[in-house]
């Protein structure tokens, strides 16, 4: 069987979620007093909205949580219609626990048009002697006012790198497997934060049998976009030497080549603010050594020139 490790690992009581004590601490109060608030979680994926959820469902229902928690996901729904139809069918029903309610999460109720809001607005009135209500979302700003007034509002913040990286030996301990400091320095890099990410790397680099920092890259197929805008500001900054080395950490351990790396400081300056003459500059310069690259050039030479030639852009105009 498929095991998936962000489902094995999902924590199942409040205590096991990690890096968010304000709010385990809130909510643990609420499961002793036996009720809860609607309440909205906010915060960015993989910092354990839907993981919380689940906990304090278990904790306040114990082994009837299933039928007393009901998960929709308001952007695969057809519909606000769909939706409160779901929600008035599972209302209906009586609790089947002694505190009296239910849970209903919807996830990513952001998604929702503030029309659709407004109507569910009404749907959580009609039902809230049975009914509480966990709104998910990314940014608490997207919902209607009259609904935030009516929740508390839980923030869940990017999971920080201690905690991550020994959630992640915890896990790598279980499953029988050594990972050095290095690759979980690169997963947590990758990861920004997001635990769903760390973990679903952490899985893929253990099937590999190969674990470095360079495999963990390249099966992220991705660097970090911060590493290039760093490449490229300490070069520009005259750096020279510290942009080499780092140039052939991405190159050597990484394992990218020139081309992966021009795309990727392309994508991260595109976004920057930086000044309009010295942009145009630096993507002039990214295109020449693309084309010097497909036509042949070292990848090694081609990509210290670029280097050279933006310390260059970065002493003229400063
Ligand atoms: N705070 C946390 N503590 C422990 N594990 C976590 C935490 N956050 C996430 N995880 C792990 O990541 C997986 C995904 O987390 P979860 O589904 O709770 O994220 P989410 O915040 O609901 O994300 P999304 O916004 O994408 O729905 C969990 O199954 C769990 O393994
Ligand atoms: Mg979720």
């Amino acid at each position: 069987m498929l095991d998936i490790w962000t489902e094995k690992y999902r924590p199942s009581k409040l205590s096991a979620v990690i890096g968010e004590s304000e709010n385990i601490n809130r909510l643990e109060s609420f499961v002793k007093d036996k009720n809860i608030p609607h309440l909205i979680f906010a915060g960015p994926p993989g910092t354990g909205k839907t993981s919380t959820a689940i906990a304090l469902a278990r904790e306040l229902f114990g082994d009837s949580w299933r039928d007393n928690f009901l998960e929709l996901n308001a952007s695969n729904e057809r519909g606000i219609d769909i939706i409160r139809e779901n929600i008035k069918n599972f209302a209906k029903i009586k609790p089947s626990n002694d505190l009296g309610f239910k849970i209903i999460f919807l996830d990513e109720a952001d998604h929702l048009t503030p029309d659709a809001q407004a109507a569910l607005r009404r749907t959580m009135e009609m039902y809230y002697n049975t009914t509480r209500f966990i709104f998910s979302c990314n940014y608490s700003s997207k919902i209607i006012p009259p609904i935030q007034s009516r929740c508390v509002v839980l923030r869940f913040s990017p999971i920080n790198k201690n905690e991550m990286v020994s959630r992640l030996k915890a896990i790598s301990k279980k499953e029988n497997f050594e990972i050095d400091d290095e690759s979980l320095d690169a997963i947590y890099e990758i990861s920004e934060g997001d635990m769903r990410k760390a973990i679903n790397i952490l899985q893929a680099i253990k099937t590999t049998g190969k674990i470095s920092p360079a495999t963990i890259y390249q099966i992220a197929g991705e660097i970090n976009k911060n590493e290039y805008k760093k490449l490229i500001l300490m070069a520009l900054e005259g750096n020279f030497d510290e942009a080499r080395s780092m140039l052939d950490k991405m190159l050597v351990d990484y394992g990218l080549s020139g081309i992966d790396i021009i795309k990727g400081m392309h994508s991260s300056i595109r976004n920057e603010q930086i000044a309009y003459r010295q942009k145009l500059q630096i993507i002039m310069a990214l295109a020449e050594t693309e084309f010097r690259i497909v036509e042949g050039g070292t990848d090694n030479i081609q990509m210290d020139a670029l280097l050279a030639k933006l310390s260059y852009i970065g002493s003229e105009i400063n």
